[in-house]
């Protein structure tokens, strides 16, 4: 990218921040930079004053020494006031940029397909949300500060020293971009750099997070000494990548004091020739040499301004890419509500991969009628969790349809789709809230009671009253304050509670023991007509029971009917029946 394309698109990304975000902010907008414009004629006032000054004084004129400090002071309170609120009104008006953005970014977020989070793990996409917008929200803040009101100060400061001495300006403006090319390269440099640690910053968000939260295989596996190297690695990255950006970042402040030493010095040598000709008077001098020095922290600012652009337009970069990203599912030309339910749930040539090189699942068809109860028996990995979150759509088949009452579900409202299937997955996911609420959130309107029958049938009542604080016992992060079982008790019940029309159940009753597994199992057997059921078991027990068995194996269905039926005649699920129950 050349230079003129680099920090073209780094303000059309700007632009095109503002318009899309800022929009709602037009108001403050527009006071912020009111406030601006008065701190910055205020600011200009400053070398006139000193001029005005400067002529009473030598002048020895009495009446108006006693009221220089008058208009002094008046014009720093101004100053002063202008500069709180503009400062204030800047705040708010970045923070709510970035606020937004945090909303609307986690709204799409929610809205990916799962499978979008197996490659974007957890903790580097919460380093978006975080650092990326931290970073973002500073580089909005000094793009308003810098860009509009230093240069208003400038443009103020610049105006004065025209009337101060207009010779003098001109020399001043001809050095000045060559002062700036060199400040102007070094934030050029910055923006890679930066992109770069980000990228590091957000390996070890991820990094943290997935060592927290695997703390308890961290320790009985020994695995500390291993995390801690590779965390220092991790830290040791962020580390370098700072030092480097510090590295560039320091040459901006020497560069630009010594360019601004140069100019001093030229005018110095100008001033003095001139006065000497009687060309200028020492209080213009004056004026002048203190509007130069002013100058100094606006004109330094928006030299070290790019390289803050650049940074943050790095981040931005990283920030649209999670934004343009597209949901696998496609949510918004499905409209039809799915209404009155009644649970057939028709497979039509499905197939689906996660990874392109291998289909998890080929060529499925089958038909589970309204209010059947079908166990799925297979080998790890066969497909069996797979097929079942094809049913509320957490991913879309590669190939083929599924059907939902002879309704093919890609066409139907997501959320109507949802809400009439339940499914208990294979990791128990609880929130950290009390047991009450963890159950409730499947159904918000549900009762106290509907609660506690639901906790009932799911056999999870007689463990949660024995609780000290019963229903109202926080579960802890994920839920860990509980044991396995429990957890699985209280993913069930809030299945139930949802009163689902098609209820999945993926081992769901795994970690049950024998005697709550089958209390469990009776309450499905009582939903028979009512409610479809998908449970996939190991268990003998409830394979044995099973009325209707659909076997997979490497991704296809193998075998589909009744246990007894399959013994007799199907030798896949013979073998695979023999293999996992020898007597
Ligand atoms: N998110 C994923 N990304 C990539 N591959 C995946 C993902 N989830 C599952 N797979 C792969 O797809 C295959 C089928 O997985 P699935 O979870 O459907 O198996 P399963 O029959 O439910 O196994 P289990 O009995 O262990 O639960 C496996 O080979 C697995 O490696
Ligand atoms: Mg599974």
């Amino acid at each position: 990218m050349s230079k003129k394309q680099n920090r073209l698109s780094t303000l059309l990304l700007y632009l095109k921040l503002l318009k899309r975000w800022g929009f709602k902010q037009k108001k403050k907008f527009i006071i912020a930079n009111i406030l601006m414009l008065i701190v910055a004629m205020a600011t200009s006032m400053y070398p006139l004053i000193i001029d005005f000054a400067f002529d009473v004084i030598s002048e020895k004129n009495k009446q108006y020494i006693f009221l220089l400090p008058v208009l002094i002071l008046g014009i720093t309170f101004i100053k002063g006031f202008a500069h709180y609120f503009q400062t204030v009104y800047v705040g708010i008006i970045s923070n709510s940029i970035i606020k937004d953005i945090q909303y609307h970014l986690y709204n799409k977020v929610l809205e990916f397909d799962v499978t979008i989070f197996n490659n974007q793990n957890a903790g580097s996409l919460q380093s978006r949300f975080i650092n990326d917008l931290n970073i973002l929200k500073e580089s909005i803040i000094r793009t308003l500060n810098n860009l509009i009101r230093d240069v208003l100060i400038l443009l103020g400061l610049i105006i004065s020293m025209f009337y101060l001495d207009w010779v003098l300006t001109i020399c001043v403006l001809l050095v000045y971009p060559i002062c700036i090319r060199p400040v102007i390269k070094i934030g050029k440099k910055t923006r890679n750099i930066s992109l770069k640690l980000q990228k590091k910053i957000s390996e070890a968000s991820a990094f943290l997070s997935e060592s927290f939260s695997a703390i308890r295989v961290i320790k009985t596996y020994n695995l500390e000494s291993l995390q801690k190297k590779n965390a220092i690695k991790k830290f040791e990255n962020i580390y370098e990548g700072n030092i480097k950006i510090i590295r560039v970042r320091a040459k901006i402040e020497p560069t630009l004091e010594i360019i601004g030493g140069f100019a001093i010095s030229i005018v110095l040598v100008l001033a003095g020739i001139r006065i000497l000709n009687n060309n200028s008077d020492l209080g213009s001098f004056t004026g002048f040499i203190s509007a130069l020095l002013i100058a100094v922290q606006p004109a330094r600012a928006l030299g070290t301004l790019n390289a803050i652009l650049q940074e943050g337009a790095a981040s931005l970069i990283r920030l649209e890419d999670l934004l343009k990203k597209k949901s696998l599912i496609n949510t918004t030309e499905s409209k039809k509500v799915l209404s009155l339910v009644k649970g057939k749930i028709k497979f039509s040539n499905v197939s689906y991969y996660y990874n392109y090189e291998e289909y998890t699942l080929t060529k499925i068809n089958c038909t589970i009628n309204a209010g059947e109860q079908v166990v799925i028996v297979g080998a790890n990995g066969s497909g069996k969790s797979t097929f079942i979150n094809l049913i509320p759509r957490l991913m879309d088949p590669i190939k083929g349809n599924v059907y939902i009452d002879d309704q093919n579900i890609k066409k139907l409202h997501l959320k109507s789709l949802r809400e009439s299937i339940a499914l208990v997955s294979q990791d128990v996911i609880l929130f950290d809230t009390s047991i009450m609420k963890n159950i409730a959130i499947a159904n918000p309107k549900a009762s106290q009671l509907e609660i506690i029958e639901a906790s009932k049938k799911a056999d999870a009542h007689n463990f949660i009253i024995k609780l000290k604080k019963s229903y109202k016992t926080i579960t802890g992060d994920r839920g860990l304050n509980l044991s396995g079982g429990e957890r699985q008790k209280i993913s069930i019940a809030r299945a139930l509670i949802k009163q689902p029309k098609i209820l999945l159940l993926d081992e769901a009753t795994s970690a049950l023991d024998n005697k709550s597994e089958s209390k469990v199992n009776k309450v499905l057997k009582s939903f028979q007509k009512n409610i479809t059921t998908i449970i996939v078991a190991h268990r003998l027990s409830t394979i044995l029971e099973a009325k209707r068995i659909i076997y997979f194996d490497k991704g296809c269905i193998l075998a589909d009917g009744s246990h007894k039926n399959l013994m007799k005649n199907n030798s896949d699920y013979r073998e695979h029946f023999y293999s996992v129950f020898k007597k």
